[in-house]
């Protein structure tokens, strides 16, 4: 699905999300694990104010174990409830239901003492597009229901789905915008096919891959390749090296650059080479939040 935003857009996304977000007790506030910074939209904590939240950090089956953990603390520390699913293969779903009872137990401590009747805690999905919000709806719901269609915020006509004993979701998430100032943030978004018609060249993008994997697996970048390119060489050697190897060759038998660009990026995008975050706690924690 590609979207594009305008400013109107952008304000509409926001109002109608806004608006939704009354009929919820938690918000789950979805982002890629792989870019667990550079996927959130920039006005989340505007749009969700003092709402409990749950993070939901999905894709994890393509994510870096250690350092999703770092970012669980991160999250922790600022009050969120962080969990971790691979939604596509329907992994760690149970936590989501545990997180959100977690995180509106004062809430229903309140109401109990106040001697409302017991009731399911009501939740939305909320996020940017591609980082799995219908995807993770199907899973929860065990059927498929969600369509985002192409229009950014919410859907009319939502419904309520029952997600195991305590929850129930609204079927149709809320779309917001992706951040778009920074440079390497719109790299990270489109290396991680959240942004697909890259608003980045995608040389650019190809290169940020090659030096995160020199940088953080230079031998599962060399063995998955099955190239041997000193890791201080050129960019443009490794580049020869991947496209000789893999026969990416045009007439008079130069490399094809455009095919290794769009197969380093293709590699990268659907984890072939390895499971990778490439939003580090350490360097963004400080700088930006
Ligand atoms: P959205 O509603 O937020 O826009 O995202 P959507 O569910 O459409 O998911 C976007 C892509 O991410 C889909 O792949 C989906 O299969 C994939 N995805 C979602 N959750 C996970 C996950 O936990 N792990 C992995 N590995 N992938 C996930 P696609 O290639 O766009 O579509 P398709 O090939 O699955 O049809």
């Amino acid at each position: 699905m590609v979207i594009q935003w305008y400013p109107g857009h952008m304000a509409k996304a926001k109002r109608e999300v806004s608006e939704q977000l009354k009929k919820v007790d938690v918000v789950f506030e979805l982002v890629d694990a792989r870019i667990p910074y550079s996927s959130r939209n920039p006005m989340i904590d505007e749009v969700v104010q003092h709402k409990p939240r749950v993070v939901i950090l999905n894709k994890k089956d393509m994510a870096n174990l250690n350092e999703l953990d770092k970012w669980q603390d991160h999250f922790k520390a600022q009050g969120y409830y962080p969990v971790a699913v691979d939604a596509k293969h329907g992994r760690s779903l149970k936590k989501v239901e545990q997180a959100a009872t977690e995180a509106t137990k004062e809430k229903f401590e309140r109401e109990k003492e106040k001697g409302l009747k017991p009731r399911a805690i009501r939740a939305m999905i909320v996020g940017i597009p591609n980082v799995g919000k219908s995807t993770l709806i199907n899973k929860l719901a065990k059927k498929s229901i969600a369509k985002t269609g192409n229009t950014p915020g919410v859907t009319k006509q939502q419904q309520w789905i029952k997600v195991g004993k305590a929850l129930q979701l609204l079927d149709t998430p809320g779309i917001l915008w992706p951040k778009f100032e920074d440079e390497t943030v719109g790299k990270k978004l489109s290396i991680t096919g959240a942004i697909k018609d890259s608003i980045v060249h995608l040389d650019e993008v190809a290169i940020f891959g090659l030096n995160f994997l020199i940088d953080h697996d230079y031998e599962g970048l060399c063995n998955h390749y099955n190239v041997e390119v000193d890791p201080d060489a050129e960019l443009l050697e490794w580049f020869d090296a991947i496209g000789r190897r893999r026969g990416l060759l045009q007439k008079g038998n130069e490399v094809d650059y455009e095919a290794v660009i769009e197969l380093i990026i293709n590699d990268v995008r659907n984890a072939k080479i390895g499971t990778y975050t490439f939003d580090i706690v350490k360097e963004i924690e400080g700088h930006d939040e």
